[in-house]
Formats: structure tokens, C-alpha cells, sequence
């Protein structure tokens, strides 16, 4: 099979194939603890790292005002080009969720799959969640799912997802390279794999993740006093099943909180 090196970020036709159709949970879950958890009228809504913004058109069509940003130029066209079509405004922009300022406060930010974990260094994820406190308002939320390194059993190594559209089908994989747990980072290889009826591709690169246990997200954390743990689940994504988080979690999902 021909493999392309390239950043897979950069096919957000592809992305969307793979993960486009997982986004019923999510979005159920989003309502619900805003529901539960959030301010009684939120109106506004971002995504740091939206990529395709399979959420968040949907969300805009709920009634919200939705922005987002994401570093990747292909993935803010593709994403405003969905929000065109759905009549909405084109609200999402080239930008880094490392430093950013949301033009007018929102009541909810979030960020469901691990992109937060892309950012590299202890410094840049302090300034993210400063940048998310700053852009809060008062009582509004920062829903941030991610993957933990457990420290009482060994952490997952690999997934692996499909999806069809038609005649084309995306067979995406994450396979573990490297675990540096002393250094905090993990590096995965990331592939695609096309099939269409003329031609088949494979296409991959190499992500890294920062790895972070229960107790380092903690004290990361702390170090931004603005926000607080108001709850946490899991990626079951059960509203009237909080977790208790401990070094067995593995998948979380915390509902941080700005202070009043
Ligand atoms: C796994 S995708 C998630 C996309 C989307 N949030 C979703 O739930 O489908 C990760 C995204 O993070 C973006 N990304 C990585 N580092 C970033 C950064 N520092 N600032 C903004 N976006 C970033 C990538 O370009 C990619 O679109």
C-alpha cells in the first residue's frame, strides 16, 4: 500500500469519516452538565482545538453562539464551511489554544478527546487554562476529557476506529512508539488507512501526547486557582454517573468550574 507521510490533521475529510459519527454521547453529555453543572442561561460556546467541528455545528443549530480555534488552516476551513452551510456564522479561526482570548466571554468551553494533551509542556498547559479562566464567565464551565496515566495497572497502547461514507472507508489506528513516563510523553504513530474504489493509501505521522497521572493533573490545577473540579465522569458519558477519580482512572472527563 502507498504511505504518505503527512500530518493527518490536514485531511479533515478523512478525520470526519473516522470520527464524524461519534458525536451523539457527547453532545448529549454537554447539554446535560450544562444542565447540571453550568450557569442558568448559556449562550456562548467555544472549542479550543475545534478541528472539523463536529460538535460544534451542532451545537450552533441548538441555538448557541459557537467559536472555536484550531492551529490547522484545512481544519478551520473545513469546519467554517460546515457552519456556512448550516447558515451559521463562520466563527471559527487559525489559532493556538495555548494563549488565546475569547473576543466576548463565554458560559462553556470545551474539550473532548485528548487535544489538550498535545500541548507539549507544563508551561503551555498552564497558559491554556488561564487562557480558558480568562475567557469564562464567572460560574461558567471548562469540560476537558482526556486520557490518564493510571499508575496500579498498565495505561492502553492502541485504538482503533473506522468509518464509511459511500463507496470510501477510513480505517484510522494510534499505535504506541514510545511511553517516556520520567519525561511526560507519549508518542504515538497515528495512520489512516483509504479505501476507495480506484485507489487504496495509507497515510501517517507521528503525534505526542503529554502524559499526566491523577495526582500531576492535580497539581496542575492548582496552579490556577481561578478554576475548580466541580465533577468528574468518564467516556461513558453518564450525567447520573459521576467518578470518584483515582490512580486506576484512566478515561476522565472533569467539569472544571470558574469561581464566583
Ligand atoms: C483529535 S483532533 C480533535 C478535534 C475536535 N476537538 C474533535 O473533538 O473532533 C485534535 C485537534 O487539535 C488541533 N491542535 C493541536 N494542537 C493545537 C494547538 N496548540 N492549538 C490549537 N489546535 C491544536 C489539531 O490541529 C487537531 O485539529
Amino acid at each position: 500500500m502507498e504511505t504518505i507521510h503527512g500530518d493527518l490533521y490536514d485531511y479533515p475529510q478523512y478525520y470526519e469519516i473516522v470520527y464524524g459519527d461519534d458525536w451523539r454521547a457527547e453532545l448529549d453529555f454537554l447539554l446535560a452538565a450544562l444542565e447540571k453543572h453550568g450557569r442558568p442561561s448559556t449562550k456562548r460556546v467555544f472549542e479550543p482545538a475545534c478541528g472539523t467541528g463536529r460538535l460544534l455545528w451542532r451545537l450552533g443549530k441548538k441555538g448557541f453562539e459557537v467559536g472555536g480555534n484550531d492551529l490547522n488552516p484545512k481544519m478551520i476551513t473545513y469546519c467554517n464551511q460546515r457552519l456556512a452551510r448550516h447558515r451559521l456564522p463562520k466563527s471559527a479561526v487559525v489559532g493556538d489554544m495555548t494563549n488565546f482570548q475569547c473576543e466576548k466571554k463565554v458560559d462553556l468551553i470545551f474539550n473532548m478527546i485528548n487535544s489538550f494533551r498535545h500541548l507539549a509542556t507544563e508551561e503551555m498547559a498552564v497558559n491554556h487554562l488561564q487562557s480558558v479562566a480568562r475567557s469564562l464567565r464567572k460560574g461558567g464551565l471548562y469540560i476537558l476529557g482526556l486520557h490518564l496515566t493510571p499508575t496500579v495497572k498498565s495505561p492502553i497502547d492502541g485504538e482503533s476506529w473506522s468509518g464509511r461514507r459511500g463507496h470510501l472507508a477510513v480505517l484510522s489506528s494510534l499505535q504506541l512508539k514510545e511511553r517516556d513516563l520520567k519525561n511526560r510523553k507519549e508518542a504515538f504513530q497515528m495512520s489512516f488507512e483509504v479505501y476507495k474504489p480506484t485507489e487504496i493509501f495509507r497515510i501517517e505521522n507521528e503525534v505526542s501526547f503529554r502524559t499526566y497521572t491523577a495526582e500531576q493533573f492535580s497539581a496542575l490545577l492548582a496552579k490556577v486557582p481561578a478554576l475548580a473540579v466541580a465533577a468528574s465522569y468518564d467516556f461513558a458519558y453518564e450525567i447520573d454517573e459521576p467518578i470518584t477519580v483515582d490512580s486506576s482512572t484512566e478515561d476522565v472527563v472533569f467539569i472544571l468550574k470558574k469561581k464566583d
